[in-house]
């Protein structure tokens, strides 16, 4: 059985009783509509952890002022089901007021891994992520938080976060699932109409794409990029935020592909802006 809470003090108590046991807590931090990508994340945390807690909570602070917080979609009694199924122990679903109390003035934020990639297009993004992740990770004090590879630079800035702040929180990273043809999981592909949908797996092509480039032995991070920018360029109802390769761990501009590069890319088709990457590990 899982249960739903929706209030902190809840959450502390189910908690004090779970240490008091001894018991090992992993944390899933989501903003709920869960997908396959997100159960991987349940799945491997029930694996490792004697208790999971998945929290569901559309964090108004992550999303700009022209951007899709009030559609972003939701759906409590699907998610529930899925976390039962994944035997996830406590899902957590406050009220933004929950978290953010009247005069709420606090916040983590970051400069170096959040200047590039979303965060030139989401200024206020991932300040919004590193205060929401942080009181989170006060909330629940999980052994082990699990994100998905898919938000690559989120996984680098929380990485440094704790890194930083010293949070004594493991942080486990989790591969990218994807639909059969190749579109990566996302809450997001629910906005797409029939012939959106089609035109958003140049997504998945260009990684492959740029993939097969390095693999084959590329080492110029711009023929890499170029590539990429021509496969999806070539689909009329694609338009390029960004293509980028970066360091994985800064997060900064590099030239050649040597240690763990990241290449990620924001495409908006139509109005809807998707994301997609991959890491090349080359040591
Ligand atoms: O990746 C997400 O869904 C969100 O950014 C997160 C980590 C749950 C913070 O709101």
């Amino acid at each position: 059985m899982t249960q739903v809470v929706h209030e902190i003090k809840e959450v502390r108590e189910v908690l004090g009783q779970w240490r008091k046991e001894g018991l090992s807590v992993g944390l899933v931090p989501t903003m709920g509509y869960l997908h396959a990508g997100h159960k991987s994340l349940i799945d491997r945390a029930v694996k490792e952890n004697d208790r999971v807690v998945v929290s569901l909570f559309v964090n108004p602070m992550q999303f700009g002022p022209t951007e899709d917080l009030n559609t972003y979609p939701r759906d409590l009694e699907a998610d529930t089901k899925l976390c039962a199924a994944s035997g996830a122990h406590v899902i957590f679903n406050p009220e933004p007021k929950e978290m953010y109390a009247d005069g709420f003035c606090s916040f983590v934020d970051m400069t170096g891994p959040t200047a590039e990639l979303c965060g030139k297009s989401r200024p206020i993004h991932f300040r919004g992520v590193c205060t929401v992740v942080n009181k989170l990770f006060n909330i629940v004090m999980p052994d082990k938080a699990y994100f998905g590879q898919k938000d690559a630079q989120q996984l680098a800035v929380i990485r440094r976060m704790v890194k930083d702040l010293n949070i004594p929180v493991e942080i486990v990273a989790c591969p990218i699932v994807r639909e059969a043809d190749g579109l990566a999981k996302s809450s997001r592909n629910t906005y797409l109409n029939a012939e959106e949908r089609q035109a958003a797996l140049v997504l998945s092509r260009a990684v492959r794409l740029g993939q097969g480039l390095v693999e084959k032995g590329e080492r110029d991070t711009h023929k890499v990029m170029e590539a990429m920018k021509a496969c999806i360029n070539a689909e009329p109802m694609a338009k390029i935020d960004y293509v980028e390769a970066v360091d994985f761990q800064s997060i900064q501009k590099v030239d050649a592909v040597e240690n763990e590069v990241l290449f990620a890319m924001a495409v908006y088709i139509g109005k809807t802006r998707l994301i997609d990457n991959f890491i090349i590990n080359i040591s």
